[in-house]
């Protein structure tokens, strides 16, 4: 089969990083026979000094008219200093809302090969971490009206808003309650509902729908309580579903807990096939171009895109059980999960070592 991939590979180390998952990718293409015809378009930093914004409308169509889109990270400092609609960030968020990608599916497992990362204690470490964050994606505070004025009453001034309407909670917590009825049957609603009127409106419809998925049970958790139990307690959590800035915050806690920010994928879904898949990490500056970073989050995402949107779930074993292999059978290592006896290798190495074991 053929498939059109776009490829964000953005700033920092994003080249570098998608350059090695595309080396996988290929090594599945020869071994599986598919041919990935990949097709690299801008976005972020990079796009801005290239044509003066973060996200040209070439890159849109180009991702609309491909089967799915692989990217690397955007940002860094240089652009740190440019209004909001003018960073790189707002790339990324402006893909998101272009393609419709409102569900943002966050992994975050504790690989045993990797306990030693683990910052929890060792007796918490012990009863293990397997937790999906089901972030929604396209709405909430990140999209809602804001303002800046200069001069208010009591000096500058500025505001943003939270807002979800029925739809978008609906849409999103149907696919929290999916996966929770194929994992656990536990979903979990993290909201704010003793303070945003919001939050009451998510913790309404979320136990409305319940009837709807009559196997699962929904626990629900303030977001303060939830970020305390994800480090005191994180093996009772199984599905996590919850908005935009919440998922943003709670992704990035369980993702560390697991010691390997370095190894964790997401993708990003609307109602079609089409997706968008990234690592959860971000460009780290500070170790681009030097073949330091860790490759494995970018081609495990490239895993999900395999089994969700081109449908290649045996292709998506493949790249998982090479990743499995690699961390368990060999004591390569990237700098970033680097245990004393490990031999450390850098981020192009590690592609290579992963696609040689396909
Ligand atoms: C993420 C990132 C982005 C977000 C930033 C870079 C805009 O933190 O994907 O979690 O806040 O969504
Ligand atoms: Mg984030």
């Amino acid at each position: 089969m053929n498939f059109k991939i776009a490829v964000i590979a953005g700033d920092g180390i994003g080249p570098e990083i998608t350059d090695a998952a595309i080396h996988v990718l290929n090594a599945v293409g020869k071994k599986f026979w598919h041919s990935f015809k990949f097709k690299h378009v801008l976005m972020g930093g990079c796009a801005i000094d290239a044509a003066g914004v973060p996200l040209p409308k070439e890159t849109v169509s180009a991702c609309k008219r491909s089967d799915s889109v692989l990217l690397g990270a955007v940002g860094g400092p240089k652009w740190d200093g440019l209004p909001g609609n003018l960073r790189p960030e707002a790339g990324l968020l402006g893909i998101r809302k272009a393609l419709n990608l409102f569900a943002n599916i966050r992994p975050a497992v504790l690989y045993p090969a990797l306990l030693g990362s683990c910052p929890l204690r060792a007796d918490i470490a012990a009863k293990g971490i397997n937790i999906i964050v089901v972030r929604e994606l396209t709405g909430g505070i990140y999209f809602g009206k804001r303002g800046y004025k200069e001069t208010g009453r009591n000096g500058r001034e500025a505001f943003d808003t939270e807002n979800y309407s029925e739809t978008e909670i609906r849409r999103i917590c149907k696919i929290g309650f999916e996966y929770a009825q194929s994992r656990k049957k536990v979903l979990h609603s993290i909201d704010k509902a003793n303070v945003l009127e919001s939050s009451r409106l998510w913790r309404k419809v979320v136990h409305e729908m319940a009837a709807e998925f009559p196997g699962v049970t929904v626990i629900d958790m303030l977001v303060d309580n939830a970020a305390m139990q994800l480090v005191k307690n994180p093996s009772q959590f199984d599905v996590i579903v919850t908005s935009n800035m919440f998922g943003d915050i709670l992704s990035d806690e369980a993702a560390m807990i697991t010691g390997s920010i370095g190894l964790l994928a997401s993708s990003s879904l609307g109602a079609g096939k089409l997706g968008l898949y990234e690592p959860i990490h971000g460009s780290a500056p500070d170790i681009a171009g030097q073949n330091k970073a860790n490759p494995i989050a970018t081609i495990l995402s490239c895993a999900m895109m395999l089994r969700t949107s081109l449908d290649l779930p045996k292709e998506a074993d493949a790249v998982e059980s090479a990743i499995n292999k690699a961390l368990s059978e060999t004591k390569m290592r990237t700098a970033d999960i680097a245990e004393p006896d490990s031999e450390i290798i850098g981020c192009h190495e590690m592609g290579a070592l992963i696609a040689s074991l396909i």
